[in-house]
């Protein structure tokens, strides 16, 4: 296609004229659609339903009754699922509650009350801050934003975060105190770190003796195009003498059902006994019957990743639609560069700068509500204003190719609109 950055003002002009003509039909259509949160389609739910006949009895393997009180950190075949799905010692998993991002509060709150290791507790320092690998999940940077912690904003790269300015920060700055990572299909980008990045992760030198590295694997289990291999960091930190820096967390939300699934914690047993401790006083025990009800629905670890197919198998079309469009709208346009995901919940893209705001307003004008721009990024500021993400699932494959036509109208015109204002 035609380098549209490449073209005279007359050019973009006619071109201007003829995607307004277009946009203007979008707008008188009257489509809502919302694209807003990566969330499940209810076909995708459909797929978990037998999870809810799944509960003839009550008692798990270990002969406790899961209708009542008992066990903090999960009934033993539920971790013995996350322990071989995710390839942790079943000792080192506490199982949560209903969302991950509940334990990963609550593991940065504890830094903040309790500290770790005998270290002060973080609230009690004047300045505590946090690496956040961006474009990211706003989510992380929203607890970062709530409890006042500063953040630093560090670039991606095709393997992970760039190690080089990670390494050079944390080495000098005792108030860099962790980081946020979605180390398998990253949200948005759909980034794997890569081997050398999870080693360089766990050995590196921190000025902070109690850096923490949380490591959200969301989407650990959820390959679509690619099952890809990343690496533990609770083997490499280990290995690294490091044993207690990494916090790892998970769920079952894009597996089974978003906010009521199951989720867990996992690190090292020194580390596992401390969240416990303070566990303890938060609740007398996660809800037994929702593992149970997992447990008997997968049976096991194998049962989980036959149900992960099913899953690729119904996202994959989307995700191609996606990629097909934007190929077939943008290649080559110089107004669009975008991410190729082999698995997990988005495509990322990036407009010309200082056109994702503009993009997305316009996209919402004509009846398609997207993440909002700069929503992936540490207070929500996008320093270039290109980066959007793109939630392929919730959506119909019908409703999903309209939204795509319409967003690349809309990037397009955004795009003109710039290259004439310069
Ligand atoms: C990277 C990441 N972590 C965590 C979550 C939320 O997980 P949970 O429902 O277990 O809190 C999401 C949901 O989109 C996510 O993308």
């Amino acid at each position: 296609m035609a380098k549209i950055t490449e073209y005279s003002k007359e050019q973009l002009e006619q071109l201007q004229k003829e995607l307004l003509a277009q946009y203007d039909e979008y707008v008188k259509s009257g489509l809502k659609l919302d694209m807003s949160r990566g969330k499940p389609a209810p076909s995708q739910l459909d797929l978990s339903n037998g999870m809810l006949d799944a509960l003839e009895d009550y008692t798990t393997e270990n002969g406790l009754d899961a209708r009542n009180y008992g066990v903090l950190d999960g009934i033993p075949e539920m971790k013995k699922i996350f322990s071989d799905a995710f390839d942790i010692p079943a000792s080192q998993i506490i199982v949560g509650g209903n969302a991950s991002l509940n334990l990963m509060f609550d593991a940065v709150m504890r830094l903040m009350v309790f500290g770790t290791e005998g270290n002060t507790p973080w609230g009690k320092l004047d300045t505590v801050k946090f690496l956040c690998p961006s474009p990211g999940y706003d989510r992380h940077f929203g607890i970062c934003e709530r409890l006042g912690i500063e953040m630093i904003v560090v670039p991606m790269t095709e393997s992970g975060p760039d190690m080089d300015v990670i390494e050079s920060l944390v080495a000098e700055d005792e108030s860099i105190k962790g980081i946020w990572c979605v180390p398998k299909y990253s949200n948005p980008q759909g980034i794997c770190y890569s081997d050398e990045t999870v080693k360089r992760l766990a050995a590196m030198k921190t000025a902070a003796k109690d850096f923490r590295i949380f490591w959200d694997n969301a989407y650990g289990v959820h390959p679509i195009f690619e099952d890809v291999k990343v690496l533990n960091i609770l083997d490499e930190a280990k290995a690294a003498g490091n044993p207690n820096r990494p916090l790892y967390f998970a769920s079952t939300s894009k597996i089974t059902f978003p906010g009521a699934g199951v989720s867990f914690v996992a690190a090292s047993e020194e580390m596992v006994a401390e969240i416990k401790g303070v566990t303890t006083y938060q609740t007398i025990g996660y809800d037994k019957l929702n593992q149970l009800r997992h447990v008997r629905f997968f049976k096991d670890a194998e049962g989980l990743k036959a149900h992960m197919q099913k899953l690729a198998d119904a996202m994959k079309p989307k995700f191609q639609i996606v990629l097909s469009t934007l190929e077939k709208e943008l290649e080559g346009t110089g107004l669009l560069s975008w991410s190729s995901p082999k698995g997990g919940y988005f495509v990322s893209v990036d407009t010309l700068e200082g056109c994702a705001k503009e993009t997305v307003r316009l996209v919402k004008e004509a009846g398609v509500v997207m993440t909002g721009a700069g929503a992936t990024y540490p207070y929500k500021k996008d320093p270039k204003d290109t980066n959007i993400r793109i939630a392929p699932t919730y959506p119909s494959v019908e409703e999903l190719t309209k939204a795509m036509e319409i967003f690349c109208v809309c990037v397009k015109l955004a795009g003109v609109q710039k290259l004439l204002a310069e």
